[in-house]
């Protein structure tokens, strides 16, 4: 297998490259691409840690070398948010980056799985879809946009208030990937209940967890080590389901049936062609089923944002 990481110099990109060095399977390729010219020098340094999965980097205008052959292709390339920002505030640069660089994942990789990490992702997954759908290679089976942040928070949160082992948890967050469009599934967490007020204060909190590292970072940016490890987690799983393993599920927001909008984060098997099935989220609770109603404006406003920027 080979994975590609777009953005590879900055704060999530180094860190994701560390932990796919030490967690891909043995023979694997990493590809690292950043537009800094440090980026090579990235993948010179974690070359020297002794695993089977060999580093190369690629700096410049032109992602190509580090997108051939490349089966995993995870972006987080494009800026990050300030205190006092939210993440609809990066739509003006990001959503560029997203076009161009998803414009040549059509022409170098068209097959790959692709993997959205730069925000805002309700809306720069839209503009990826159609950027290869214009392109003629879309297979909405291979385009994610990487929620999984949103799940390992809950189950931190989760067992930090319930006096769990973070393994015990399980948890389902479905929606989308800002605000009032992260809804965590408390109502099905296994052999754990939660009075109305823990209901209402962990789903806040949840929500709003990245504004809570904006803040505590100062000026200095937004979740970097906590998401490599999601999207470590993330592009990993995608990996085994390629590989062929069976009954691989992580969230991620993916075109599915277009029940609540064309893009939602629910559970997805993951298999050798990437999405093997959007899966049931369950029975929701009176909760749960409000928050749904309630962000759906939201959601598809971000989504046709997207769709609106690359068909203009
Ligand atoms: N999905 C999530 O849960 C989640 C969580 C946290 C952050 N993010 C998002 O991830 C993105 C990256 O965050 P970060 O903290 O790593 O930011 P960062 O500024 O530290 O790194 C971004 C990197 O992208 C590179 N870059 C910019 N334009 C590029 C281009 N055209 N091609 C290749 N590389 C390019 C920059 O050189 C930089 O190295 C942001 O959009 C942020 O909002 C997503």
């Amino acid at each position: 297998m080979k994975v590609a990481v777009l953005g590879a110099a900055g704060g999530i990109g180094q860190a994701l490259a560390l932990l796919l060095k030490l967690n891909l399977p043995k023979g694997s390729d990493l590809a690292l691409y950043d537009i800094a010219p440090v980026t090579p020098g990235v993948a010179a340094d974690i070359s020297h840690i002794p695993t089977g999965v060999k580093a190369t980097g690629f700096a410049g205008e032109d992602p190509t070398p580090a997108l051939e052959g490349a089966d995993v292709v995870l972006i987080s390339a494009g800026v990050a948010r300030k205190p006092g920002m939210d993440r609809s505030d990066l739509f003006n640069i990001n959503a560029g980056i997203i076009r161009n660089l998803v414009g040549k994942c059509a022409q170098v990789c068209p097959t790959a799985c692709i993997g959205v990490i730069t925000n805002p992702v309700n809306t720069t997954v839209a503009i990826a879809a159609e950027v290869l759908k214009n392109a003629g290679v879309y297979d909405k089976r291979r385009l994610f946009g990487v929620t999984t942040l949103d799940v390992i928070r809950s189950e931190t949160f989760i067992a930090e208030a319930k006096g769990l082992q973070t393994d015990e948890v399980k948890i389902n967050v479905i929606g989308g990937h800002s605000g009032v469009t992260i809804l965590p599934l408390l109502s099905q967490v296994e052999d754990v209940t939660f009075t109305d007020e823990e209901v209402t204060s962990l789903t806040h909190r949840i929500q709003n967890a990245g504004t809570e590292v904006v803040e505590a970072k100062a000026g200095g940016g937004s979740a970097t080590l906590s998401m490599a490890q999601a999207a470590c987690r993330f592009g990993t799983a995608l990996v085994r389901g390629l590989q062929g393993e069976q009954g691989v599920v992580e969230c991620a927001y993916v075109e599915g049936d277009g029940e609540h909008s064309r893009f939602f984060a629910q559970p997805v098997l993951l298999g050798k062609e990437g999405v093997a099935e959007v899966q049931s989220y369950g029975e929701l609770s009176a909760f749960e089923k409000q928050a749904v109603a309630d962000m759906m404006d939201t959601l598809i406003g971000d989504i046709t944002k997207g769709e609106e920027f690359v068909n203009a």
